[in-house]
């Protein structure tokens, strides 16, 4: 029982001693480990700036969480100070995140705003993208020397700006329209997603990809060494039990060999132990944050960061993914989802607004769409995917408030997909709009 006079806040902690380098993403960190190859071809790739060539386009690629960022920012400081030393002239814009953009025009104007004075910023609407696009080309003329723009997950990269970012604005020097004649601009790109690559026109693909600069996942001892710098920073002298850092490091090499995940592993497990009144992270803590680490983080997404309907679209999405003997066209996802709105007593909205709410949720990196053309039929379909493990969608669902629009027979449909047994289940009868043959609805 909680006798309300008292408050139950501790005001000490005696497992952590500063959160911050375990938060994602918001720490730079001083020492990179284990990416001297990487760091050597990015440097060689950008050696030419300082000796006074033309800069190269430089695109970045590899999975989550395995230092792309980071070590781009590193390298981005290190050439800043040698161009500095050097006198060599030198403007670097970025990393800007393309996942904070919806459209051309946005994203052009962050980049005109990041040239100009706080007094002088481009208005968010009130011009056409062509104009903006001559505002850019005239503020980088007139910065003049080497312009290097890096631009982070271009896989966000709001689809009408494609061509125009990745194509047209690294030549635009040799473009005779633009305003730019003296400045030299490089283009880094980075991107976590290879299907990605793959949709890029060819020229396009050859113009971004001058240097390619490969991220592979790290292995159980490179995360120990970097995991393990980070818990020094993080945690307070000897809470950690031995086990703790190599456990968290094998764990996210299984998965992934994604650092991000190992330091919430870490997190994680100090708040177990924290919440279990001791002064020890113990392997137990470990397994108990691996166990729950994917499920939790979805679970705040479900509770916290989406509407209702962008909830219904991701369920809809996750389980249109599962469904034997299909891809997850946008027509399967309006099923379902109408399904699932409505026998869990939701509004059902329309097939314009699905397309909003995946769009939504793309831009929140939690589903992406592949385009197919239909060939001689003409026109074009998507195909969706969602960025996480079915699995621990469906759990997480199962554990939120959505719980009751989570089909009665979901985790049956699922497990037969992980098994690949699709023969198990009919697949639905593609008259059927319901799709009633397969999903029971509660
Ligand atoms: N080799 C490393 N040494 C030190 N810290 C690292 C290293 N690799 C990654 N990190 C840290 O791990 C976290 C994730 O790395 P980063 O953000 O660079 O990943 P990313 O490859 O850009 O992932 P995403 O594709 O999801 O953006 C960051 O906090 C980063 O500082
Ligand atoms: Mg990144």
């Amino acid at each position: 029982m909680v006798d309300l006079g008292d408050n139950p806040f501790d005001t000490t902690d005696a497992i952590f001693e500063w959160k911050q380098p375990l938060k994602k993403d918001t720490f730079s960190p001083e020492t990179i480990f284990h990416r001297d190859e990487e760091i050597s071809l990015y440097i060689n790739a950008l050696q030419d700036v300082v000796v006074g060539h033309d800069p190269n386009n430089i695109f970045v690629f590899g999975p989550t969480g395995v230092g792309k960022t980071a070590v781009t920012k590193w390298v981005r400081d290190k050439l800043q100070e040698k161009a500095a030393e050097e006198g060599v002239p030198l403007h670097v814009i970025g990393p800007i995140n393309c996942r904070n953009y919806r459209s051309a025009y946005s994203l052009v104007t962050s980049l005109v705003n990041e040239f100009r004075e706080p007094d002088n910023k481009l208005p968010e609407s009130g011009y056409s993208t062509d104009n903006v696009f001559e505002f850019l080309h005239e503020e980088i003329e007139a910065v003049g020397g080497n312009v290097l723009i890096i631009l982070d997950e271009i896989d966000n990269i709001p689809p009408d700006a494609r061509n125009d970012f990745l194509y047209d604005l690294p030549r635009a020097e040799a473009n005779e329209n633009t305003p730019i004649e003296t400045a030299k601009i490089g283009l880094i790109g980075i991107s976590n997603d290879l299907k990605f690559v793959d949709v890029l026109e060819p020229k396009v693909k050859s113009t971004l990809g001058e240097r390619e600069i490969k991220f592979g996942p790290y292995n159980a001892n490179e995360l120990r060494d970097i995991l393990g710098y980070y818990a020094d920073m993080a945690f307070r002298d000897g809470v950690l039990q031995d086990e703790v850092v190599p456990l968290a490091a094998a764990f996210s090499a299984q998965e992934r060999g994604d650092v991000r995940q190992g330091l919430r592993i870490l997190e994680k497990a100090g708040e177990y132990a924290r919440m279990s009144d001791g002064n020890v992270v113990t392997e137990e803590h470990v397994r108990q944050a691996t166990e729950t680490i994917e499920t939790d983080e979805l679970l705040d997404y479900f509770e916290d960061d989406l509407s209702s309907q962008q909830a219904l679209t991701y369920l809809a999405t996750t389980l249109a993914i599962i469904e034997p003997g299909h891809e997850a066209t946008t027509k399967r996802v309006y099923n379902l989802y109408s399904s699932i709105a409505e026998s869990s007593n939701r509004p059902v909205k329309s097939e314009r607004k699905l397309y909003e709410f995946l769009d939504q949720l793309s831009m929140q990196g939690l589903v992406r769409s592949a385009e197919q053309n239909l060939g001689i039929k003409g026109g074009r379909k998507f195909i969706y995917d969602v960025t996480d493990d079915p699995r621990d969608i469906l759990n997480a669902a199962l554990k939120s408030s959505y719980k009751n629009a989570v089909p009665s027979n979901a985790k049956r449909v699922l497990k037969s997909h992980l098994e690949d047994e699709a023969s198990e289940f009919q697949p639905p009868d593609t008259s059927d709009p319901q799709q009633r043959n397969l999903w029971k609805f509660t």
